[in-house]
């Protein structure tokens, strides 16, 4: 289905289904301290840190101290994950951070373990930072062919989640940029509470078959621009979920998937509406569905 200079705008009214709002209880309290080490913003390079380029070396301690060092950090620190292969667990990017804003320059690739006991819940969380950008032509590779069998919520609604990889979490002004993000074990990018993102010239790819391997969605957030954008996935290139408004997709190619969604709505007892949701210029190309509300 080619779509081409068709502006949709949703203004959605929500029927109120009788099941308490669980809205993920993430509100927990945070020390204004951030991380231990602080200094003027530079460069941290996590090779000079320890991490390996060899993609089987564990280097999450290595880019945890680098975000530690950096959040910790006065002016505009850059994380510097030069080419080569990172692998790691879980990562914890909890700000607030002390600088103005704060910098990943992903020029290499980082690969998510394939060991499933290094993760709670998503694979790169990044919450309460402001001013974050990520930015190069590295690859947020979340190597989820070894585990996406492991993946029962077809057939179980009360399935065990695979990791997220991108986890944006009460982040205001977040520009990701020029990356690619690929092969996620679960949803590729997961927006939450936050305020002005913007998503440009990113790739997302995952076989068409992938199990919920969704490439970008959002809840509870306003002012969200998905621009220049490819995504090919196993299910919704873009969901809308409650609480969102204000966003603006635009020159986007969604295919393989299931298309751009509004949704799912309803799942909760007084859900907040989505509203102000622009679509311009957008390919939807072999996919299950173009534009929907669910
Ligand atoms: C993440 O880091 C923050 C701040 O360092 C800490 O308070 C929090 O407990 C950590 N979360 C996890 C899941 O490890
Ligand atoms: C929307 O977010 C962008 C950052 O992505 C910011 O520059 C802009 O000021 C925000 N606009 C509004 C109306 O908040
Ligand atoms: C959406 O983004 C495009 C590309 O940056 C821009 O041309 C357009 O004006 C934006 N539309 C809205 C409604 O913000």
């Amino acid at each position: 289905m080619v779509l081409r200079n068709v502006a949709m705008r949703a203004l959605l009214l929500l029927a109120v289904v009788s099941v308490a709002y669980a809205a993920k209880g993430k509100e927990k309290e945070e020390s204004a301290d951030g991380p231990a080490a602080s200094g003027l913003g530079g460069e941290y390079d996590i090779t000079k840190l320890g991490a390996k380029p060899d993609g089987t070396t564990d280097c999450t301690e290595a880019v945890e101290e680098a975000w530690a060092s950096a959040c910790g950090s006065t002016g505009n620190p850059t994380i510097i994950i030069p080419k080569g292969d990172f692998l790691t667990g879980a990562l914890n990017f909890t700000g607030p951070c002390k600088g103005d804003g704060l910098t990943i320059k992903l020029e290499g690739n980082l690969l998510a373990s394939n060991d499933l006991a290094k993760f709670k819940s998503n694979w790169i969380e990044i919450m309460r930072v402001k001013k974050l950008s990520i930015t190069g032509k590295g690859n947020i590779d979340g190597q989820g062919k070894a585990v996406w069998t492991k993946n029962s919520c077809q057939k179980n609604y009360n399935c065990k989640i695979l990791p997220n990889s991108l986890v944006l979490d009460f982040c205001d002004d977040a520009l990701i940029e020029g990356i690619s993000i690929i092969n996620s074990k679960f949803f590729h990018m997961n927006i939450f509470q936050c305020k002005g993102v913007t998503v440009k010239d990113v790739k997302v790819t995952a076989p068409g078959d992938s199990p919920n391997t969704d490439g970008i969605h959002m809840g509870d957030s306003s002012n969200v621009s998905i621009i220049d954008t490819t995504i090919g996935v196993g299910d919704d290139c873009i969901s809308m979920g409650p609480g969102t408004t204000k966003v603006n997709i635009s020159g986007v190619t969604c295919g393989p998937g299931h298309g751009i969604s509004i949704g799912s709505l309803g799942r909760y007892k007084d859900e907040k509406d989505v509203t102000d949701i622009t679509v311009k210029n957008c390919v939807l190309k072999g996919s299950s569905n173009g534009l929907r509300i669910k």
